[in-house]
Formats: structure tokens, C-alpha cells, sequence
């Protein structure tokens, strides 16, 4: 039985990231002690002025409420606590081959770090988004430490949460959760039951992990196929929104939107979680990786054409105006973006770019412009993520290319 100590149950969140710190606010807001715990000194001085340091609607204010009513605290060391949530991060290994292997390690030293101040009855859950056994690794790792996982209960709990609608989406998404012996799936759904208004699914952890994995690796292959055919409808004469758009018209099939590549630490991660786990049988899914890894050169060399022409007619070279480096739609996360890709090969090549970020104040190492004078200055404008800020923009009389389909959705022609 999950021995809850106090009332409310404690609860202990580690790491403040996008997905740790707005359910450690929504927690408290439902009238929780939850301690925070993250490795960055700066993370825990933000958070403890009642300031966040990521972009997410709505959730400096729950912050800001939760430090004032003393329901959050966040810290560099964990407490002991009823439940553990760990929300840290799980990359690859940079340079591990043409399969990039999964790493761990966060996971693995978060769960090291909680053995101290963990007791019987602890709820220990596992959010990260993580190759299949990890969560058997953290009990493993708990024995070796002398613990048995007969007193400790682990489950995996996957997040499916959109950034930039993550609080309400917190609540109302459907959630798997797997635990690692039927009690703990039974407490962790118990748990999940405080704040979710989503559908709770229970399964095993093992199923829990590869299910959160196979969404995101679904939806890469969708995107490699959307990406695909962007890269060969010009060489048709052919739209590939209005194609999508007609095609989208048919009953079952659901084409997404192509983009200038696709990046972030979850779609572009996820399926080599998959792949590296059998190699041998997932040639579809490495494929796709290879097709959505291959789109920013497309793009590049796209803009270089534009370049070329234009330097043909007037004798000069244009100033590129890069309308978004983030790897998507309204948020600041620049982790694995293909815009800022893009950006960046067009700078290290010599050209002359206007940086447009209008979610960004500062970059370190690149100058940012206001979207208002990348418009005027820019002789070539190429638009990489569909900012809201980008989608009424008066360009008629510029050259431009749009990546994102930010101009079809101004005109609102070709958006299902
Ligand atoms: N962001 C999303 O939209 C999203 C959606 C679904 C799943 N996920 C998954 O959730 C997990 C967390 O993602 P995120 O976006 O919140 O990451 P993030 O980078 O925003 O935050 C992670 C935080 O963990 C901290 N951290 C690292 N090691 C730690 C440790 N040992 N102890 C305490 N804190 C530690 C980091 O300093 C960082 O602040 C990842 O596995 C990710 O794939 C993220």
C-alpha cells in the first residue's frame, strides 16, 4: 500500500522543465506540497521568485500563487515525499552511429538521487519519455541500492502535453499508465485521478513505454511522407498544401502539414528509441528519420536558388529575412530546430540573414530583428515556423518562400 505520511501526500517533482514545473504548479494548486527539485541553480532562483523561465500561457501566475502560498518550494536536493514524479530529460547520445542510442543517464542519476529519502510505500513515477525497461532499470537501480521494490512502487506515466497548452491539456488528455506490479499501476492511477479529466488507460510498464514512443514515432512517419511529397511537388508543377488540402477530403486519410524539417526533442528523438531497440525491424521508421533529417538542406538549397536569381537581376546579394527559429509554432524552444538550422547554414555560408524570433528577447549568438523591420529590410523573405505574429503580414510586393504555410493560412486557402 502506497503509506501516505501527510495530508495532503507530499510530493517530490524532479526536474522544472516544460513538463515537471506546470505540474508541479497544478499540484500545488490543488492544494499539494510539492517540492521541486532541478540541477540548474538558476531554474530553482527563477522559480522561487514566483518566476518561470520557459514560455507557457497562463503558468507564471499558478507559479507565482504557489510560491506565495508556500504550496511549492523548489530545490537542488530531493525530500522525503509520499510520491515521486521524474520529469528530466531523455536525449541520445551525440555521435552513437546511425542509430543515435538513447540516453538515460538523467533518468538514472534523478532516480540515484531520490534513494536516500525514499520509504516504504513510496509511489515512484516515471514520466520521461524512455526506451523500453527503463523503468525496470530504476527498480533495479533501487535494489542494487539495498531497497526492494516490494516497498517502493514504480509506474510509467508518459506526457502527451502540447507546449503552449499545457495546463489544460495536463488535465484533459487520456493518459496510459503502467505500473511495474498491478498496485502500483492501481496507485498511480489513484494519483492521476487528483487533476486528470482524461480517460486513465492502465497497462503494464513495458507496453506504457513503447506506447508513448510508437505516438511520436507515428506521427514522424506521417511527417516524412507530408515532407516528401514537399520536396517533389515543385518539380510537378504542384501545390503540396492544396494537394494535402484534396486529399485530406478523403474519409480516412489525414495527411499532416509538411514543414522545413522536424525537430524538437520529442518527434525527431523518439523513434530512434524505437530503432535501436531492434535495428533489423524498423527500417520504416529509419527511413522516415532520414526523409525529416534530410528536409532543412532541401530547404537551404531552395533559398540559395532564390539567392542566385536574385543576385543575377540586380547585381547584389539580398538580405534574407528567417521569419522563426523555434522548432515550432509559438513557443521558444529552440532544442533541435530545423529553422535554426537553416539560419545558421545560411549565416555560416556567408549571407547576409535578418533573424526573426518574435518569442525570443535575446539570443546568445545570434542578433535578433523585430519582425516589423525584417518586413521592410529584407529583400528575400523566408518563412520558417508559423508564428501567429507572421500570419497577417503584408508581403504582397516581397519576394518570399513559405516553408510553413503561414501565407496559405492568411488567405486561409488549404488548412484542415
Ligand atoms: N516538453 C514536451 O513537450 C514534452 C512532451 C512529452 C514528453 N516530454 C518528455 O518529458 C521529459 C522532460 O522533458 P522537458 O521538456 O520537461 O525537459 P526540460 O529540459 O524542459 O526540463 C528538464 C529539467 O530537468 C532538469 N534535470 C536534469 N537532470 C536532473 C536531475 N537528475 N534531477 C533533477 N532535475 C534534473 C534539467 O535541469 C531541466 O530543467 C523528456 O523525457 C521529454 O521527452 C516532453
Amino acid at each position: 500500500m502506497l503509506i501516505v505520511k501527510s495530508n495532503p501526500p507530499q510530493i517530490c517533482i524532479l526536474g522544472l522543465g516544460y513538463i515537471g514545473l506546470p505540474t508541479a504548479a497544478l499540484l500545488s494548486h490543488h492544494g499539494y506540497y510539492v517540492n521541486g527539485v532541478d540541477i540548474n541553480l538558476e531554474v530553482i532562483t527563477t522559480i522561487n521568485q514566483g518566476k518561470i523561465h520557459i514560455v507557457e500561457p497562463d503558468l507564471e501566475l499558478l507559479v507565482q500563487q504557489a510560491i506565495h502560498n508556500q504550496r511549492l518550494t523548489a530545490s537542488c536536493f530531493p525530500s522525503p515525499a509520499d510520491i515521486f514524479i521524474i520529469c528530466v530529460p531523455t536525449p541520445f547520445h551525440e555521435n552513437s552511429g546511425n542509430i543515435p542510442q538513447p540516453n538515460i543517464d538523467y533518468v538514472l542519476s534523478a532516480a540515484e538521487s531520490i534513494i536516500p529519502v525514499l520509504k516504504p510505500g513510496n509511489l515512484v513515477i516515471l514520466e520521461s519519455t524512455s526506451p523500453v525497461g527503463t523503468t525496470e532499470k530504476i527498480a533495479e537501480l533501487f535494489k542494487l541500492s539495498g531497497r526492494s521494490t516490494d516497498q517502493i512502487h514504480l509506474a510509467y506515466c508518459p506526457e502527451r502535453v502540447l507546449p503552449g497548452n499545457i495546463l489544460q491539456e495536463l488535465i484533459h488528455n487520456d493518459r496510459v499508465i503502467g505500473g511495474l506490479s498491478p498496485e502500483a499501476t492501481t496507485l498511480a492511477k489513484k494519483f492521476y485521478q487528483i487533476f486528470c479529466q482524461g480517460q486513465l488507460l492502465t497497462t503494464d510498464a513495458r507496453t506504457a513505454e513503447l506506447c508513448k514512443l510508437a505516438e511520436n514515432t507515428y506521427r514522424d512517419v506521417n511527417l516524412a511522407f507530408a515532407n516528401q511529397l514537399s520536396m517533389l511537388c515543385p518539380n510537378l508543377g504542384i501545390d503540396v498544401r492544396e494537394l494535402i488540402y484534396l486529399a485530406n477530403h478523403h474519409p480516412r486519410v489525414n495527411i499532416l502539414q509538411p514543414g522545413c524539417g522536424v525537430g524538437g526533442h520529442c518527434i525527431a528523438v523518439d523513434p530512434w528509441f524505437i530503432a535501436a531497440a531492434d535495428p533489423h525491424n524498423t527500417s520504416l521508421i529509419q527511413t522516415a528519420r532520414e526523409v525529416n533529417n534530410s528536409k532543412p538542406q532541401w530547404v537551404v538549397t531552395q533559398i540559395i536558388t532564390l539567392v542566385e536569381e536574385f543576385q543575377q537581376k540586380y547585381q547584389r546579394s539580398p538580405t534574407i529575412g528567417c521569419f522563426g527559429l523555434a522548432f515550432k509554432p509559438n513557443v521558444d524552444d529552440l532544442r533541435g530546430s530545423p529553422a535554426l538550422e537553416i539560419t545558421t547554414t545560411l549565416i555560416h555560408a556567408g549571407h547576409t540573414v535578418l533573424v526573426v524570433e518574435p518569442n525570443l528577447n535575446f539570443h546568445e549568438r545570434l542578433e535578433l530583428t523585430p519582425w516589423q523591420s525584417a518586413i521592410v529590410n529584407a529583400d528575400i523573405l523566408v518563412f520558417l515556423v508559423a508564428h501567429k505574429e507572421f500570419l497577417n503580414l503584408d508581403i504582397n510586393d516581397k519576394k518570399y518562400l513559405d516553408f510553413c504555410g503561414v501565407t496559405s493560412r492568411k488567405n486561409n486557402v488549404f488548412t484542415n
